[in-house]
């Protein structure tokens, strides 16, 4: 592994697929050991395979619904036992469920509470054994463009990821003692089965950007491993929006 890495072991959550299935395979390339957890437990053993046979370093998938917490913990501990620790954590696993707010139900709002802000907080308690301990450690959590700005549609999932944005404030201040970063990215659009979902009018902003062209799986991928490098030792506490100037 390269000098540029002062850590070597992560857990990447909802990694079966879309963006965790980007930063799975970019965090093997630098040559970190990995975890994929995904609620589709064949799809985090396929893209862990996948992943291993094309970089050669070893990556494991498993099992794990990041909403129930004795699932997490048992996802976790199979994770450190594989990798021999954890001192990285990526908290990528999320849903939407898209409706005007006066149409949402109870479940609506559970269910996206429940994955992308509960379950962000589940694995990050779940870390706690491994990250607690005196060394380098790295937790990226993601938020999105949408927690900043507003959007018509998703008052639960808005809620949800401004609610990350508190874990990734809050962690970042309990964990720098034992010198664990906690950082957050805001992705814009990104091309993934998430955005597939959005109606035909709204899929053509996606490239309605500064830049020009839609955000990719990988491009939140490369935050991600400058974020866990050397390079970010000194950033903590920190949201990057990574959007193609989407925001200004
Ligand atoms: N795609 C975008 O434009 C975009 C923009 C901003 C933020 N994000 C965020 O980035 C993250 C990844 O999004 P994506 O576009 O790759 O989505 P995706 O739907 O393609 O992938 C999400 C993955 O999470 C897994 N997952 C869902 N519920 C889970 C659970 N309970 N436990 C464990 N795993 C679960 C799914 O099985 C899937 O593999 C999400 O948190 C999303 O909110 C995406």
């Amino acid at each position: 592994m390269s000098d540029r890495y002062s850590v070597s072991k992560a857990v990447v959550t909802g990694g079966a697929r879309g963006i965790g299935a980007a930063i799975a395979e970019r965090l093997a390339g630098e040559g970190l050991a990995v975890t994929v957890l995904d609620v589709n437990e064949a799809g985090a053993r396929e893209t862990a395979e996948r992943i291993s046979a094309k970089t050669g370093s070893a990556v494991f998938g498993f099992g794990c619904d990041v909403t129930d917490r004795a699932n997490v913990q048992a996802a976790f501990a199979a994770a450190a036992d594989a990798m021999n620790g954890i001192d990285t954590y990526i908290g990528n696993a999320g849903i939407t469920r898209d409706r005007m707010f006066h149409k949402l139900t109870d479940e609506d709002w559970d269910q996206v509470i429940a994955v992308n802000l509960t379950g962000a907080f589940n694995g990050l308690r779940a870390c706690v054994p491994w990250l607690r301990t005196e060394g380098p450690g790295r937790v990226v959590l993601m938020s999105s463009l949408v927690a900043k700005a507003g959007n018509i549609g998703q008052m639960n999932y808005i809620a949800s990821k401004a609610g990350v944005v508190g874990l990734v404030r809050s962690g970042a201040l309990e964990l720098a003692r034992f010198g664990t970063t906690v950082n957050g990215i805001r992705p814009g659009f990104i091309v993934t089965e998430m955005t597939a979902k959005m109606p035909e009018a709204a899929l053509t902003k996606l490239s309605q950007n500064p830049i020009g062209r839609a955000g990719l799986p990988a491009d939140i991928a490369g935050t991600v491993a400058f974020l866990c490098s050397t390079d970010a030792d000194f950033i903590t506490g920190h949201i990057i929006d990574v959007n193609g100037g989407l925001d200004l």
